[in-house]
């Protein structure tokens, strides 16, 4: 009763004020607690974006030092885990293994789950919930690097590696994907820094699908090991973060430069998709794309350019000049060409995903965590619907039915 269904999709509602993002999407503006990402791509790390995300300012520097420490030290994973990983089949998506992993380490961490501790567990200003709440976010950030080269490893038959001390964070992701057991393995430092830009870059983006998921999850009082293993089912999809790896695939499909035409007209006939362009909020180019074609040079540098990077280049400059994406404002969006990077860094195609998620990681337990100590308390999201099925009938017998 007085029920009506407004805004299918949600293009027009917003769930809620948030102090984390913020996106301008007329005017291709993204701040991260009012910090241009244009300046913190340029001067600051991911780990330090991460704490001004969660925490709402920038770090001194014995606060950033202490929060590195403690994610770095919660790096490393059970030896049980190995099991765990072991039992996935050797062509499973890492994007599959990496969500499930989420949930998995959530059983190792009985204090982070209110309802088995018979509470309401954060507190705003309660020093002991407080601690108990940073530990969980700690140990989520420190350990999604070491889930996600798991997933990569077992995929290959290969032995774990057990996260290094010294290195950053991506460097020690790095470290621990493709360590062949030389003494003096490093990660190349510009590869490193690159990887470490684009995860600053996605470290979050407002209230998008996933960080919806882990907010509704979120919202029952679960575990953040569990909400967050449901933000990583949901940016898993092709229209969020699978994008990444979408565009990969419609680029080897395209083959070359001269096949751009009539991949336009096909998708224009609604018969394919263009991955990696459009965006419920930007309505012009997203401001993370420049940011990412920019690391693409500094990365083909190292690497040598990507055979596909020709076909993206005229597939782009073909749909930014064509009148149906103009009229439509679609533009290029953060996925276009970060998985041309990954591509040439030597990931596999379907582990872009889980770079996308990695750093996700961080912006999902931000809005968790502001959730959690919203003034007030955490008021379940369970939203109506209105029923349009068939009125009450009664029930037929199976051997009766026609
Ligand atoms: N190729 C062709 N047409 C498109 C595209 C596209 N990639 N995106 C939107 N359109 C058209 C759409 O068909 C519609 O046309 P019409 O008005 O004639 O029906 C119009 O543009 C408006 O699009 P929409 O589907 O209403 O937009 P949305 O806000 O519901 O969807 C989106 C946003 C990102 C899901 C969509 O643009 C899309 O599917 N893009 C491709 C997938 C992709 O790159 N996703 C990554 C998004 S950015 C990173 C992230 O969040 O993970």
């Amino acid at each position: 009763k007085g029920l009506r269904v407004s805004d299918k999709g949600f293009l027009n509602t917003a769930v809620l004020r948030s102090e984390i993002t913020y996106i301008d999407g007329d005017a291709g503006v993204l701040r991260y607690r009012g910090y241009p990402i244009e300046q913190l791509a340029l001067h600051s790390s991911h780990l330090e974006s991460a704490y001004l995300l969660i925490y709402g300012s920038l770090p001194t520097k014995s606060q950033f030092d202490m929060f590195r420490t403690e994610i770095l030290r919660h790096s490393v994973i059970h030896a049980d885990a190995e099991q765990f990983f072991r039992s996935f089949r050797y062509d499973a998506h890492p994007m599959a293994i990496l969500t499930s992993a989420f949930a998995y380490l959530g059983s190792y961490y009985s204090e982070a789950n209110p309802s088995l501790q018979g509470q309401t567990l954060y507190t705003k200003g309660d020093k002991a919930s407080l601690a108990v709440m940073d530990k969980q976010i700690y140990r989520l950030i420190g350990k999604a690097t070491t889930l996600a080269a798991m997933a990569y490893r077992v995929r290959q038959g290969r032995e774990f590696v057990t996260p290094p001390t010294g290195l950053s964070y991506t460097g020690s992701f790095l470290y621990q994907m493709d360590y062949l057991g030389q003494e003096n393995y490093f990660p190349n430092p510009v590869l490193e820094k690159a990887l470490d830009v684009l995860f600053l870059l996605h470290a979050d983006h407002e209230m998008n699908a996933s960080a919806a998921s882990v907010l509704q999850t979120g919202s029952s009082l679960v575990d953040p090991f569990s909400a967050v293993a449901a933000g990583c089912a949901s940016l898993y999809g092709p229209l969020h973060g699978g994008a990444n790896e979408a565009v990969i695939r419609m680029l080897i499909s395209i083959g070359k430069p001269g096949n751009v035409p009539a991949f336009l007209e096909a998708v224009k006939k609604r018969e394919k998709v263009l991955s990696g362009f459009g965006h419920r909020v930007y309505k012009t180019s997203d401001p993370r794309s420049f940011l990412v074609r920019k690391t693409a040079d500094e990365v083909f540098q190292i690497t040598g350019k990507d055979e596909l990077l020709e076909t993206a280049m005229a597939l782009h400059d073909a749909a930014m000049k064509d009148d149906y994406f103009i009229s439509r404002k679609l533009a290029p969006n953060v996925d276009f060409w970060s998985g041309l990077i990954y591509r040439a860094m030597g990931f596999p195609n379907d582990y872009f995903p889980v770079l996308f998620a990695v750093p996700r990681v961080v912006g999902w337990l931000a809005h968790w965590r502001q959730m959690m100590l919203q003034t007030g308390g955490v008021k379940i999201w369970r939203p109506r619907q209105i029923y349009v099925g068939s009125g009450k009938r009664d029930y037929v017998p199976l051997d009766e039915r026609v």
